[in-house]
């Protein structure tokens, strides 16, 4: 995040002596991303970081093909995942290659057991249904319908919901998520262009350090397997911090669309950027206003990238039988386009309603047994006559 923050005490400069009331020492740790050359925060622990009690069992957790040389188009129809209580188990990767795992999750119960950290992958999380607050080391961010959570490699996190009716779109990326460059000046501040700006994120607040000793679980996803951690003393133990590597959330509802005269293509929607995958916001906007403009888009060739939809909500304009929570897959390699009618029935018409998060990979994406659970079988065919 390229916004400094910063929340709780720290002292006034870094790399000194920072003491507790009882004159012992604060523990000072950086959290930073790509060595020592990307972003980069100072966190000032009430314990080290470093007590590791035990190191229990590994599960195997890495995504498998059930299909790994797709060409057919797809149709998951995600709402009928079948709920489950905890947070990790409900989240099952359905589309995935070495870049990024796309998976579904509907969790029922608050993740209260343990703590998460995914040590591989920024994880962006896309809360369809449900609200809570996303809680870790570095303060809190309440969530809800339309927010994405972007919570960066190493964080370790906690996931609270108000209720058990949860919905959740999950993006692990092995790459580093950012907004895309093209909005950001030289100094990172979001430009007059872009669709959204700092004043739109969602930033942690609300710091909270727990000075207890004990057993505290961490699961730590690393390299495929979820490792089990137990730690002596409770990982959200940090007085202050400062930096620009922290989880933020973003609302879906506050990306202003950009439009024009005719047509203008999916890089206008784009709102993260990764050196691998690009995911874009499709919000309720007005259509392309020149006299003869076909709003629907045209036939593309994504030759060279998968394109993956998740509807959210609204008429998806350009798709029939679309339904929310229903993931579309264009794979790279044959053209796809609006289905028969919305082409021509989108003439003259003066907005749309839908609502949808697109991630395209430039990897192709393999399937898993998940996806084929509720891929409808027959979507590839809806553009005959
Ligand atoms: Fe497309």
């Amino acid at each position: 995040m390229p916004l400094y923050h910063k929340l709780g005490k720290i002292p006034h400069k870094r790399h000194t002596t920072f003491r507790k009331a009882d004159g012992s020492l604060h523990y000072e740790q950086l959290f930073g991303t790509i060595g020592f050359d990307g972003m980069s925060s100072l966190l000032y622990h009430l314990h080290r970081p470093t007590q590791v009690k035990e190191v229990l069992d590994a599960l195997d957790v890495s995504p498998r093909a059930a299909v790994s040389h797709n060409m057919h188009s797809r149709l998951l129809k995600g709402l009928e995942l079948t709920p489950t209580d905890d947070y990790l188990d409900s989240r099952k990767v359905v589309l995935f290659n070495s870049d990024v795992h796309v998976g579904l999750a509907a969790p029922r119960k608050s993740q209260t057991e343990y703590f998460y950290k995914n040590a591989d992958a920024d994880e962006l999380l896309f809360v369809h249904q449900g609200s809570g607050v996303l809680k870790t080391f570095m303060g809190q961010i309440p969530f809800e319908y339309g927010d994405y959570l972007l919570i960066p490699r190493g964080m370790i996190y906690q996931i609270h919901f108000d209720g058990p009716e949860n919905r959740l779109l999950v993006v692990e990326s092995y790459h580093p998520i950012y907004t895309p460059k093209r909005y950001r000046n030289w100094f990172g501040q979001h430009l007059e262009h872009s669709p959204f700006c700092e004043r739109d994120f969602k930033l942690p607040r609300d710091l909270e350090a727990w000075d207890e000793k004990g057993d505290f679980l961490i699961k730590v996803k690393k390299q495929g397997k979820l490792h089990h951690l137990v730690y002596a003393t409770h990982p959200f133990d940090v007085v202050g911090w400062d930096g620009y590597n922290y989880p933020y959330g973003f609302s879906i509802h506050d990306f202003e669309p950009i439009t024009g005269r005719v047509h203008q293509p999916p890089p206008v929607h784009q709102t993260f950027e990764t050196s691998a995958f690009v995911v874009c916001s499709f919000v309720p906007r007005l259509y392309d206003y020149h006299p003869e403009a076909i709003p629907a888009p045209y036939n593309h060739s994504n030759i060279d990238s998968d394109e993956v939809l998740y509807y959210v909500d609204g008429d998806f304009m350009s798709r029939k039988g679309i339904d929310k929570g229903y993931i579309s897959l264009h794979p790279a390699g044959i053209p796809h386009g609006p289905h028969p009618g919305t082409y021509e029935g989108s003439i003259g018409k003066k907005g749309t309603a839908e609502l949808a998060v697109m991630v395209d990979t430039f990897k192709p994406l393999m399937l898993t047994q998940a996806a084929l659970d509720l891929d409808d079988g027959k979507y590839y065919k809806s553009w005959l006559e």
